[in-house]
């Protein structure tokens, strides 16, 4: 075991991301996650929070800039060592993004079998373990995502992202489509997670009710990159037009007060 610090979950420096020829996404972007942090990340709709996401997944190559998930690159010459990496991720995508076609269990399974070298029988004690983490019953494996309700598909994506039990959960506007009551519980639901497994978050999210609750910090996209992080009270003091409709607004202002 080396001395050295652990190098941070996420470590983005000069980003430049384009959409398509001379169409800049991202620009002189930097973010920084730390291992042990919950992170959010907010920003307009269209911001480019989703594709940033991709970026870090490695599902996007930037065209500049460096972008180290663990300590390690994505172009990094050694493929195993990015296979590595990724599985160190877990990604719960906007839409919840199951396999149709697919049971529940067979959702939960897909990253297991996918990385290989396990028996079924492995598989199934891992997949029930997950389901009854985000308080799913067996019986519920069985179903197919059409007949799953909005809290449900949220739930049954996070036990597919926690699979391979990640160092850092990605999870893009997890509470959306949620009412109040189910936010919370979701929120409920990743505090006892994290408290157990202690794994690094980066959030996409609108909801400020579920960031003031989970983040650490703050990070705020806008005009192509990340105009403001730290804490949430050091980030409503950024003068934006956006930080000020965000977290100044009526919304804003009740869930600052609850918070
Ligand atoms: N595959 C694609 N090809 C070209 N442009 C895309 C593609 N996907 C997204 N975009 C564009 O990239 C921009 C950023 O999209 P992105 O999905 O990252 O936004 P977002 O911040 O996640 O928005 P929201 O809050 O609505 O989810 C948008 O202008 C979108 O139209
Ligand atoms: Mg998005």
């Amino acid at each position: 075991m080396s001395a050295e610090r652990e190098p941070d979950a996420v470590e983005i420096r000069g980003l430049l991301n384009l959409l398509g020829p001379g169409q800049v996404l991202h620009r002189e972007l930097d973010l920084q996650v730390r291992r042990d942090e919950v992170m959010s990340l907010v920003g307009g709709s269209g911001s480019g929070k989703t594709q940033l996401v991709r970026v870090i997944l490695g599902l996007k190559t930037p065209a500049a800039g460096s972008v180290r998930v663990f300590g390690v690159s994505w172009d990094h010459p050694s493929a195993k060592r990015v296979r590595d990496t990724r599985r160190r991720l877990g990604m719960l995508f906007q839409n919840g993004a199951l396999y149709s076609a697919l049971s529940v269990f067979d959702n939960v399974a897909f990253p297991l079998r996918e990385r290989g070298g396990m028996l079924e029988d492995e598989i199934r004690g891992i997949v029930y373990a997950k389901l009854a983490q985000v308080e799913l019953e067996p019986a519920h494996g069985r179903l197919l995502p059409a007949s799953l309700s909005g809290g449900m598909v949220k739930r049954v994506s996070l036990a597919r992202a926690l699979a391979l039990s990640p160092d850092l959960l990605i999870l893009d506007e997890p509470t959306a489509g949620l009412d109040p009551d189910r936010s919370e519980r979701f929120v409920a639901l990743i505090k006892r997670l994290r408290h157990a497994h202690r794994f690094a978050v980066l959030m996409v999210s609108h909801d400020l009710d579920t960031i003031i609750e989970l983040s650490d910090r703050v990070a705020v996209l806008a005009d192509q990159h990340i105009i403001a992080c730290g804490t949430l009270e050091e980030v409503r003091a950024h003068e934006h037009h956006f930080v000020a409709n965000f977290f100044g607004g009526e919304r804003g202002r009740r869930a600052m007060a609850q918070g």
